[in-house]
């Protein structure tokens, strides 16, 4: 994952300075090119060799996991239906983030974002903190997150019903750039997003709603390329 990072130079081509010395005297017939070509692909071959060597011992050594992130709680401080059709929501949202490496540290940066939806429409947002997770640490935090929607009165009509019904669908989405960090080195910022489909039972200020169903849709981003984890 962090090949290019952790990657540590080849030893120095002893190899190549031995059948240069055996071949001085006879340097300029062909054979000595072939040796320098068989040389050179020797050295090409034993780069890869150890190259593959270091990628293996990283990779089985340090164990890579990504974060897991879990939403444990669910709390609405404010829902309030404005007359001009517009909604006033406040969460508290209390995230589970899980470093499960034993190696390896992770970087949570600044410009995280985290957003609660319903049906395609905005609630709320929010950002999580900025801080250094240790290997083999569990971090619980409480993210508030606020937002005024324009909610037309189809969509007003449609969560006034799931209200009712007791069960709320809820789409909350988390974006966090991630640097990992393995002893002294580094490795670029990578964007880690957690979906969730989240199931609540009421949307009644002050009232703790109850999660009754999740699903996870877990996936990085490494030079805009999406890595899906599931
Ligand atoms: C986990 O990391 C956080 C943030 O660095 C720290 O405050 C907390 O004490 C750590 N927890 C454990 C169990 O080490
Ligand atoms: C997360 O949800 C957003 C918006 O609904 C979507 O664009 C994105 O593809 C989803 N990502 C994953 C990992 O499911």
């Amino acid at each position: 994952m962090f090949q290019g990072q952790g990657s540590v130079r080849p030893p120095p081509p002893y190899r190549h300075d031995i059948p240069r010395y055996h071949s001085y005297s006879k340097r300029r017939s062909g054979c000595s090119c072939f040796g320098c070509l068989s040389c050179c692909c020797c050295f090409i071959f034993s780069f890869i060799l150890i190259t593959a060597a270091l990628s293996a011992f990283f990779y089985f050594y340090f164990e890579p996991k990504a974060p897991r992130y879990n939403v444990t709680n669910f709390n609405v401080l404010e829902f309030k239906t404005q007359p001009d059709l517009s909604l006033y929501t406040e969460f508290v949202v209390s995230l589970m983030a899980d470093n499960p490496n034993k190696n390896i540290g992770f970087i949570y940066g600044k410009d995280s974002s985290i957003v609660v939806s319903y049906s395609d429409s905005t609630l709320c947002s929010g950002q999580l903190p900025a801080f250094h997770q240790g290997p083999s640490n569990v971090t619980m935090m409480d993210v508030i997150l606020k937002g005024k929607s324009t909610f037309g009165s189809g969509l007003q009509q449609a969560l006034m019903e799931n209200r009712n019904s007791g069960r709320v669908p809820l789409h909350v989405e988390v974006k966090v750039p991630v640097i990992m960090v393995v002893a002294d080195f580094q490795s670029k910022q990578i964007d880690v997003v957690v979906n969730c489909s989240l199931i609540v039972s009421n949307l009644t200020p002050g009232k703790k709603a109850n999660i009754l169903d999740t699903t996870y849709y877990e996936g990085m981003i490494i030079e805009r390329t999406y890595i899906d984890l599931n």
